[in-house]
């Protein structure tokens, strides 16, 4: 049989999944584990681009790990592990800045982004304007040749497919380029119509508890140009509406759709409904999450295992990009330590 072809994607650690990761990114992440091989990582030095409060690492990191599990994705099958337990990957990020053009990260729309805030400006770090060769290197040092990555996240694999042509230009060709692993994922707002973050509170968790799956669903913004209750209503514009397409079932949302837009159909009842759809969908994951917090080793035993393997791929890795990078060598001897010359050799 050939070999599966490697997956790698990465998430910072910012604690419990909600459905705007969920369905976003890891859904894909759990999707492609029989066809590929797959690492899935914790960006933890990435965390610390622009925060460097540690504080709540730890927690933050075992929360996401767990709700990893809780999603689906599959220690046997995939290999699950924190970034900074693999040395490797800054080695090779060093390496890759060599050959990064400053002007190419200056670019970058996310630095773009903190460049333009007058506030930030004078104390963005040398690791944020860094932070695509760091990427370039978690994907390269396991030679990964797709990436599943939401539509956030294209420019950053533009840039490492970049950094990945230039090294192989300079050194020889080492690294596959890593394409993007395109799948359907949708783009869930949070519950006021922003993007869905920790940050902006306008979450609902993987695995929320009932009350808090209802409190939230009742706070959602719905169709801002419905005015009265009734009022025809946009349901294609509505988010509610948009929530309802993915999780209640089909003729239902057909039913709603025509509620919404004939002004029959109370925005106040069709968030309850959703409510009530919601707490049913995330049943087996609240169920789930806490048969792993009543066994938490299991997610320490998980990580471990996953970083030995990781290592041991990215240990190959390096040995070879010191090889062809010629750093560390010296005369006979390819990038390794220096082993004891015979003295009268003949
Ligand atoms: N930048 C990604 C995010 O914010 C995380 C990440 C780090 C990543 N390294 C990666 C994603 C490598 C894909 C591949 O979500």
């Amino acid at each position: 049989m050939p070999r599966k072809r490697r997956v790698l994607s990465g998430m910072r650690p910012t604690g419990r999944i909600h459905l705007g990761n969920f369905e976003g990114a890891l859904k894909s992440w759990v999707s492609v584990q029989d066809e590929y091989e797959c690492l899935y990582m914790v960006a933890d030095w990435h965390a610390l681009t622009d925060n460097t409060d540690t504080s709540h690492l730890p927690e933050l990191t075992f929360d996401m790990v767990a709700d990893w599990l809780v999603a689906g994705l599959d220690p046997a099958r995939s290999t699950l592990f924190i970034q900074s337990h693999v040395p490797e990957h800054a080695e090779l990020a060093l390496l890759l800045s060599m050959v990064t053009p400053i002007s190419w990260l200056e670019r970058c729309p996310t630095f773009k982004e903190h460049f333009r805030s007058e506030k930030e400006r004078a104390s963005l770090s040398y690791g944020l304007l860094g932070y695509p060769v760091l990427q370039a290197a978690d994907i390269l040092i396991y030679k990964a040749e797709f990436v599943p990555v939401g539509e956030d996240q294209v420019a950053h694999l533009e840039l490492s497919r970049e950094i990945t042509r230039r090294f192989n230009k300079a050194f020889g060709e080492v690294f596959p380029e890593p394409q993007p692993l395109l799948s359907r994922t949708s783009r869930l707002l949070g519950t006021d119509r922003r993007k869905m973050s920790k940050s902006l509170d306008n979450y609902i968790s993987l695995t929320a508890e009932p009350d808090e799956i209802r409190r939230r669903t009742m706070s959602m913004i719905t169709d801002t140009k419905r005015i009265y209750r009734s009022d025809p209503g946009h349901p294609d514009e509505c988010n509610v509406f948009a929530f309802h397409t993915l999780y209640n079932d089909p003729e239902r949302v057909e039913e709603i759709r025509r509620g919404s837009a004939t002004g029959t159909l109370p925005c106040a009842d069709c968030k309850a409904e959703l409510g009530d759809v919601l707490v049913r969908f995330l049943a087996p994951f609240r169920e789930k999450r806490r048969e792993i917090e009543s066994d938490p080793e299991r997610v320490y035993d998980v990580l471990r295992d996953g970083t030995a393997r990781a290592r041991r791929i990215a240990g190959r890795t390096i040995a070879e990009v010191r090889e062809k990078c010629r750093v560390g060598g010296l005369p006979g001897t390819a990038g390794a330590a220096p082993t004891r010359r015979k003295r009268n050799a003949p």
